[in-house]
């Protein structure tokens, strides 16, 4: 049954981070915004540990994803203040730092070859020694070689940005469908509004397509335009310092422990987050023993003393990652339809600026200079990701949730 017909300027599909950011920035410019998700602020920001880590993740292969992210972590203060005016709630940002640690000579060996990289890049890190690294953070183990300071990469709580977007939307008018959305409405070669799974008609002048992971399973999206994102499984664990423990750590500690990588993210409330495995298993969100094992034997080798702390809290979320790992914003080949989506690792440290972006895109039609790498029609001619099979119990309509961890 169609009962239709809202009718807004922007419709943005997806209620993550990601699509907060961009129905509030879209609404603070005067589009009238509707924005649909059965839960919106869910997803993946309940699960991510909010590095904004644009220098100690950076990797070989993504200095122009490093441009966007470096772009991001700048307007991350200004951003912080203006949202928790605008919706009266604190988000937890720490201007605390990182150090990333090696344990054995391998493990330094990689630090090393991050920490050129990072220079040939023209990023701030500083090379320490062991006893220079335990000087700064105690609870290291004894056996650290070495480490990078890094004082440029912070974090925020995502949880708490999620709940301050949400906020921030309703106050500026942003008009929320707690409901899933069933397919995008195409008419005459345009998208023109979605369908909700109960029949509603949502039409509108633009939409924008901010599902997380699952933003290339909507019906209705033109085979050419569906953005080639996948889901990546990041398991990740909270434990609890109680205050007789403070201060436990007093930035974020990261390491690669025998090859694999750790971080723990101390929060001023006392949570700290232990993450997070990486794995390409299609949409499986399970907690499994294996990865729970993994994390907190790595992070026991990095800070011993995590074996006193409850562990209050185990999770997996879904980075939605792109064939380049980077996000897709802007326009599609399809007129009136655009992405927001693709973040991978960043979502968190790229929500600032994304919002920007897309609201500068909706009111002018243009990408602005920051973003133009990151346009989808990169992808027009490369083949596409292998989504894997979702499981019916779990998508028979698209979720619409940035999923990134
Ligand atoms: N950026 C942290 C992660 O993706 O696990």
């Amino acid at each position: 049954m169609v009962i239709s017909a809202d009718s807004s300027d922007v419709l943005v599909v997806g209620g993550g981070i990601i699509g907060l950011v961009t129905a509030w920035r879209a609404a603070q410019r005067g589009l009238s915004t509707t924005l649909a998700d059965p839960e919106p602020g869910g997803g993946a920001a309940q699960v991510a540990a909010g590095m904004l880590a644009a220098v100690t993740e950076l990797h070989h292969g993504e200095q122009t994803l490093l441009g966007l992210n470096l772009a991001s972590a700048a307007r991350y203060p200004e951003f912080v203040a203006e949202l928790e005016e605008a919706s009266g709630r604190t988000v937890g940002f720490r201007a605390c730092g990182t150090l990333s640690v090696a344990l054995d000579s391998d493990d330094r060996a990689h630090l090393r070859e991050l920490h050129t990289l990072q220079q040939r890049s023209g990023l701030e890190s500083e090379w320490l020694s062991g006893r220079e690294c335990r000087r700064l953070e105690p609870m290291l183990a004894p056996g650290v070689r070495g480490g990078l300071r890094v004082d440029d990469d912070h974090q925020v709580d995502p949880r708490r940005l999620a709940s301050a977007l949400v906020t921030a939307c309703e106050r500026a008018g942003v008009a929320f469908r707690r409901a899933w959305v069933g397919r995008l409405r195409v008419t005459d070669g345009r998208a023109v509004g979605a369908v909700l799974r109960d029949g509603t008609e949502l039409a509108a002048g633009q939409v924008v397509l901010a599902g997380g992971s699952l933003s290339g399973r909507l019906e209705g999206v033109p085979e050419a335009v569906v953005p080639p994102v996948r889901p990546v499984k990041g398991q990740v664990l909270r434990l609890t310092v109680p205050a007789a423990y403070a201060p436990f750590l007093s930035r974020t500690v990261r390491a690669v422990v025998r090859g694999s990588h750790v971080y723990l993210v101390p929060r001023a409330d006392g949570e700290l987050v232990i993450g997070a495995t990486s794995e390409e298993m299609g949409w499986d969100t399970t907690v499994t023993a294996g990865g729970v094992y993994e994390l907190l034997r790595d992070a026991h080798e990095l800070i011993p003393g995590i074996t006193e702390l409850p562990l209050t809290e185990t999770r997996a979320g879904l980075r939605p990652a792109s064939p380049d790992n980077a996000p897709l914003l802007g326009p599609t080949a399809l007129p009136g339809l655009h992405l927001a989506t693709g973040h991978h690792r960043n979502g968190v440290l790229l929500t600032p600026v994304t919002g920007d972006v897309m609201a500068h895109v909706l009111t002018t039609g243009e990408l602005p200079e920051v973003a133009r790498p990151f346009a989808p029609g990169r992808f027009a001619r490369a083949p596409r990701a292998a989504a894997p099979a979702v499981p019916a119990s779990r998508y028979t309509a698209p979720a619409q949730q940035e999923q990134s961890v």
